[in-house]
């Protein structure tokens, strides 16, 4: 099976992904976690990538789309995937249909009020990107990782300025895709601001309806 989950930052990709990713067996790509990953190496990918990642934008679509391309070419792939954060605008979507077919379009989506309030709790391993949040889910000993013993830190663009950014290049650049896919039968809305259970429910029905489970 080959999925994208399209929303707006916070809307609960990552999350939804990685539940399903475990429960399909199958590899989540998130091209976000991709690029923190280059930043932390410091390669020159990840110091062009860093400057548009602060401040909230896109990174330029040459370097994702060689990024993805390479990841979309290696063996875990071949049985499906999870695309988290890609495509992003509708010249990503337009190069993802030249690499692969996929099989449904989960659009989560949620208002930016709740997205302000999620991020405000969201903290990450700085070693190994493990999630956590401070009310939801905050790791047994304050300030380390359970998984690895890493600091626990706030991503620099969850920042409140950042995030209502995120949201504005969302709008603008993101959210033109719902109406690209609508147009194919590959859509599958689904209201994210319900809990991550009933979200995960919800995505899992549609799937099955559309005979995909
Ligand atoms: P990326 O890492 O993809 O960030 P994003 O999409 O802006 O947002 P997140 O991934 O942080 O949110 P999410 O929807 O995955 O939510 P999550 O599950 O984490 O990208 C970062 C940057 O990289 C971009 O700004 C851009 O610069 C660059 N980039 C990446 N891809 C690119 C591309 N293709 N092209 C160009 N540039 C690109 O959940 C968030 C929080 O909410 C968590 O704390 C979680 O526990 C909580 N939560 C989740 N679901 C629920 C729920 N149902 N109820 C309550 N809390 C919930």
């Amino acid at each position: 099976m080959k999925l994208v989950i399209l929303g707006p930052p916070g809307a609960g990709k990552g999350t939804q992904a990685t539940k399903l990713s475990r429960e399909l067996s199958l590899p989540r790509v998130s091209t976000g976690d991709m690029l923190r990953h280059e930043v932390a190496a410091g390669t020159d990918l990840g110091k062009r990538a860093e400057e548009y990642m602060k401040v909230g934008v896109l990174v330029p679509d040459e370097l994702i789309v060689e990024m993805i391309g390479e990841r979309l070419s290696r063996e875990d792939v071949r049985r499906g995937f999870i695309l988290d954060g890609f495509p992003r605008n509708l010249e990503q979507a337009e190069a993802l249909r030249r690499m692969s077919d996929i099989d449904a379009v989960i659009h989560l989506d949620v208002s930016e009020e709740e997205v302000v309030e999620r991020f405000s709790g969201r903290r990450e391993c700085s070693k190994c990107q493990a999630a956590y949040h401070v009310r939801n889910s905050p790791p047994q000993v304050k300030g380390r990782c359970d998984r690895c013993g890493g600091n626990i830190r706030q991503r620099v663009d969850d920042r409140e300025d950042v995030v209502r950014q995120r949201f504005r290049t969302y709008r603008e650049k993101t959210e033109p895709l719902v109406e690209h896919y609508r147009g194919s039968k590959h859509l599958v809305e689904i209201d994210g601001s319900g809990s991550i259970e009933e979200v995960r429910q919800a995505i899992r029905a549609a799937l099955t309806s559309k005979e995909l489970l």
